[in-house]
Order: structure tokens, then C-alpha cells, then sequence
């Protein structure tokens, strides 16, 4: 063979290679190819079927996704239910809001069938949340490797202490994404999920309240908006009433977030700290094109779903038969 055809041939198997595996040759594409060759049609179908009955999946999901991935890394640790003596990551307050566990129940059940005791929790979680904001595009937005084992363990002390607050500042936000792994663009483009979903006055009624204790809105919330939000909420917050993150705009995923933002329009003390640094402010501007935060949430969205993945069967991973709970 000649060496410019050998050298052709190289590049091309090194192509291949490099677009089948990431994460250090960890995660695969189409991981389950062989053993559960139907697995990604049955997630979409059952996740779809949901987000058709019901929008507001498909922020539950997405958020699900995010605070699995933030504790102990993507291994559905969050699904897991307290036992007697361990009160799991379900449990801490920051994640008393998340809800679809049942969802993941069904397409796991589903799964069961089909090929049991094959599919990680974890790889569920994040192909389903890929599906249920990919649903309105009628096709995948961004890639999901699969392999992830499910993790053994679930504290909800962890959950309170890697979960960002609403009330955080821009340093520390930062700070909690970096220790991550994830940058000041992930960030941003992460942040950008509040395009869809809603959140509870009560995460937010202060900044247009009480701010300082005397009766005043956050002088970094757009007055005109603070008074729908007024309207909205009552005072004392009722735990009930939710108001959709990113203005008239609940179910869509699109940049709409980030023309909000810009205008002092975001409901979260979280993502308005985005603003207080230069950087980020120039960045929240550039993302207000669509296709400029989309490309880049993709890259993040993707990088974050591979977080402190485990990827053996061991001390510490497994495949779970039930997602609420670890093997005997
Ligand atoms: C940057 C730090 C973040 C903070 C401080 C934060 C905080 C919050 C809060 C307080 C809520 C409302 C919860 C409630 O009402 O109880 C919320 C909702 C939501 N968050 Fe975040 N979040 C952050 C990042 C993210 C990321 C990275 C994602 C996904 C990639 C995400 C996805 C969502 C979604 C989709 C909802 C709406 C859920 C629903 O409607 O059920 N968030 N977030």
C-alpha cells in the first residue's frame, strides 16, 4: 500500500475512533448497539408521548438531568429513595422541587422488557432529557454517549452543599461550575435552560418585595416587570403559585432567556448575577442569537452529561433493576 493511502487510512480509523468515544474512552456512542439495540427509540417514544401530553415535562426533565449531574456526577444518584438511616439527595431542599421520577420509572420498566437488567438509570436520565427539549424540534439537538453505570450512594448533604442557589452571586456560580469541570461559557449556555420551566415565588419573591428589608425591589430587576411579578405572587409568598423563567415564553426553547436577561428581565437573583461580570454580560448579549447559544449549549449540555460518570460495574457502579433504589 502507498504511504499517502496508509496515511489516509490512519486519519480516517483515528476519525472514527475519536467520534465513537469521549471522556477519556469511556463513554461511547450507541453504547448499547448490540445488547439493547431499541433502547434510544424507546426513550424518545415514551418521552415524547409525555412532553405531547404534558409541556411542562420537559422542563421537569431537563432539571432532573442537571441536578443528577451536579452531585457525585451523572449517575442517577438523585433517583434513589431514602432508607432507614440515609436520607438520599431527594431529600435537600434545593431538590424538594424536581419532579418526572416517574417518568423514568416507566421508560426504565419499558426497558426491562426489552432488554433487562442492560440500561443505567443514568444514561436514561440524560437521553431522556435530551429528548424531552428535543421534542419541539422533531429531532436530537445534541449527542448523548452512553455507558454510565448508576451510582451506589446518595447523600442529601451533598445535594445542599454542589446545588447553586438562586440567591448566588456571580463569583460563586463561577466557582461551583468550575468545580465541575464546566467554564464561564457552560455557564452561561447552561443558565440558558431557564428559557423553559417555571420557578416558585417563593425562590424569588424577595427580589421584588423585600430586597433590602425595607419593603424594595432589587434595583437590578426591570421596575416594569417587578410589577407583573407583584400581580403575580402574593406577599407572603404562596408556595403554590409558580411564574414561568423566562418571560411569556414557557415552553419554547429558544434565546428569548437571554433577550430578557439583557433587559433586566430574568426572575432569578442567580441569573441576573450573570450580568455584574463583564465577560459573561458580553457573552449573554452574543447568546441572544439562537443559533450562537444553541451551538454552544450542545457542547455544554453534552460536556455536562459526562460528569463524574462511572463507567465500571463495581464498588461503585451498577446497573439498577428498580431506579429507586440500589441492588441488593
Ligand atoms: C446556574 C445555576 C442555577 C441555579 C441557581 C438554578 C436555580 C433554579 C431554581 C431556583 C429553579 C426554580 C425551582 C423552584 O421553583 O423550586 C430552577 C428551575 C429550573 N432550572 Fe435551574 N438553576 C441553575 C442552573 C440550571 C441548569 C444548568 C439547568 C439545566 C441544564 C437548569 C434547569 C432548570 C429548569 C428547566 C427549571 C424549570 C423546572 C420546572 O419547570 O419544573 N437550571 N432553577
Amino acid at each position: 500500500m502507498r504511504p499517502r493511502t496508509v496515511s489516509v487510512l490512519v486519519s480516517l480509523l483515528l476519525f472514527i475512533a475519536s467520534s465513537n468515544v469521549c471522556n477519556g474512552g469511556k463513554l461511547k456512542k450507541d453504547f448499547y448497539g448490540k445488547d439493547c439495540p431499541r433502547l434510544e427509540e424507546t426513550v424518545r417514544q415514551i418521552t415524547w408521548e409525555k412532553v405531547g401530553e404534558n409541556r411542562s415535562v420537559a422542563a421537569k426533565l431537563l432539571r432532573l438531568h442537571f441536578h443528577d449531574c451536579f452531585v457525585r456526577g451523572c449517575d442517577a444518584s438523585l433517583l434513589l429513595d431514602s432508607v432507614e438511616g440515609n436520607s438520599t439527595e431527594k431529600k435537600a431542599i434545593p431538590n424538594g422541587s424536581v419532579s418526572g421520577y416517574e417518568i423514568i420509572d416507566e421508560i426504565k420498566a419499558k426497558l426491562e422488557e426489552e432488554c433487562p437488567n442492560t440500561v443505567s438509570c443514568a444514561d436514561i436520565v440524560a437521553l431522556a432529557a435530551r429528548d424531552a427539549v428535543s421534542y419541539q424540534f422533531g429531532r436530537s439537538m445534541w449527542q448523548v454517549f452512553t455507558g454510565r453505570k448508576d451510582g451506589k450512594v446518595s447523600l442529601a448533604t451533598e445535594a445542599a452543599r454542589d446545588l447553586p442557589s438562586a440567591f448566588a452571586n456571580y463569583t460563586t456560580l463561577k466557582q461551583q461550575f468550575a468545580n465541575k469541570g464546566l467554564n464561564v461559557f457552560d455557564l452561561l449556555a447552561l443558565s440558558g435552560a431557564h428559557t423553559i420551566g417555571v420557578a416558585r415565588c417563593g425562590v424569588f419573591a424577595r427580589r421584588v418585595f423585600n430586597f433590602t428589608g425595607k419593603g424594595d425591589k432589587d434595583p437590578a430587576l426591570d421596575s416594569s416587570y417587578a410589577k407583573v411579578l407583584k400581580t403575580k405572587c402574593s406577599n407572603p409568598p404562596n408556595p403554590n403559585i409558580t411564574v414561568e423563567l423566562d418571560r411569556n415564553s414557557e415552553f419554547r426553547f429558544d434565546s428569548h432567556y437571554f433577550v430578557a436577561l439583557n433587559r433586566n428581565q430574568s426572575l432569578l437573583a442567580s441569573d441576573a448575577a450573570l450580568l455584574t461580570d463583564r465577560n459573561a454580560a458580553r457573552i449573554a448579549r452574543d447568546f441572544e442569537n439562537f443559533f450562537v447559544f444553541m451551538s454552544q449549549f450542545s457542547r455544554s449540555i453534552k460536556k455536562m452529561s459526562e460528569i463524574g460518570v462511572i463507567t465500571r460495574v463495581g464498588d461503585k457502579g451498577e446497573i439498577r433493576k428498580n431506579c429507586r433504589k440500589v441492588n441488593a
